[in-house]
């Protein structure tokens, strides 16, 4: 039997300083510092129904409701992934409730590829953690939320807020850094360079940079000056100081990758052209600075008065990528369910 239901939109957050590692694999505590803009121009839209154990399913399955459905644009996701969630959201649930025998049917959909680099499983368990809540009608902290979807995606922790987001190392829920009207002029332009799914999940490729990687602990060390520094770039709103420091950031995450064994490669061709394009931007004058995950996708950062420039060479590349533009967005919103 449904009892509730409830749609949510999330943006995706970006990490200018990086999350990678785990300070506690089981909760999916972080064991570096990230600091995060909500990209206002992409976004999940996930649909959350709670019933009964008992309970039918809907039209997508027949079998009485034992377990918990998601689908990604109609398709079937393993529940494997989802399950640690879940159960974290039900034993929090049942503290408060005395019983919570409640499954979940989850819809989900984004703007742009999913698992492909874009952030999509920040703005995912985003969404489907305030729609959730929604749907069992249980009015709880954006903190609380927060640390709700850490246990899904520790980058998802820091979508509950607008703006700029900080996630501390070994915290449990993110804390805002800056508000959404902070930095007006800031752009992040989004450049798909592959549309297809990521050759290994960033949850499985930390993991193994941990184990394999010798540079990882000299990692660890790194990420936290890295991030005392972007703070007080971030409140001087000084693209200039932010940007090595967040080039700074996402090559050394890769330098783990490249030096585990066996290394791991997410960069195609068109990723490396783009690297070398905001190069040549800022050997040109421009202040134009990349970012990358875990996958080929580019996103650049720059002020609107630069952005003109940066498509003109995007445009004048043999291969035109997909790209697409945002200014920091705001939390996620709770839509009526149909
Ligand atoms: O939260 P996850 O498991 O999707 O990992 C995110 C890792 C990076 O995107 C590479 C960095 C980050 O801080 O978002």
């Amino acid at each position: 039997m449904q009892t509730g239901c409830a749609r949510a939109r999330a943006h995706p957050s970006l990490a200018l300083i990086k999350y990678w590692g785990k300070a506690n694999a089981e909760q999916n505590i972080p064991a570096t510092p990230s600091l995060a803009i909500t990209l206002g121009g992409l976004s999940t839209h996930t649909t959350v129904r709670v019933f009964q154990p008992s309970g039918k399913m809907t039209e997508h399955s027949q079998p009485e409701g034992e377990q918990d459905y998601v689908f990604i644009r109609n398709v079937r996701q393993p529940v494997r992934r989802f399950e640690p969630f879940f159960s974290n959201l039900r034993r929090e649930l049942a503290k408060e409730r005395k019983e919570c025998p409640f499954r979940f049917l989850v819809e989900s959909v984004s703007d742009f590829p999913e698992s492909a680099g874009l952030a999509s499983s920040s703005s995912g368990f985003a969404a489907l953690t305030a729609a959730a809540c929604s749907a069992l009608n249980w009015n709880i902290s954006a903190r609380r939320m927060s640390a709700l979807a850490r246990q899904g995606s520790a980058s998802a922790a820091r979508c509950f807020w607008g703006g700029f987001v900080q996630l501390d190392a070994g915290a449990a829920w993110a804390e805002p850094a800056a508000p959404e009207n902070w930095w007006p002029e800031l752009r992040v332009i989004a450049v798909m360079t592959s549309r297809s799914p990521k050759s290994m999940s960033s949850r499985a490729a930390m993991e193994h940079c941990r184990e394999t990687s010798s540079y990882y602990p000299e990692w660890l060390r790194d990420s936290g000056r890295l991030m005392s520094k972007a703070l007080e770039a971030l409140q001087q709103r000084s693209l200039d100081t932010l940007g090595p420091l967040m080039r700074q950031s996402y090559s050394s995450m890769f330098a783990t990758m490249l030096s585990a064994n066996p290394p791991v490669l997410y960069w195609n061709p068109l990723s490396v052209e783009i690297l070398r394009l905001c190069e040549t931007l800022r050997s040109a004058g421009f202040s134009v600075w990349e970012t990358m995950d875990a996958g080929p996708q580019v996103k650049i950062i720059c002020e609107e008065n630069s952005v003109p420039e940066v498509i003109r060479k995007l445009q004048s590349l043999p291969v035109q990528p997909e790209y697409r533009i945002s200014s920091a967005g705001g939390p996620p919103r709770v839509e009526s369910c149909e």
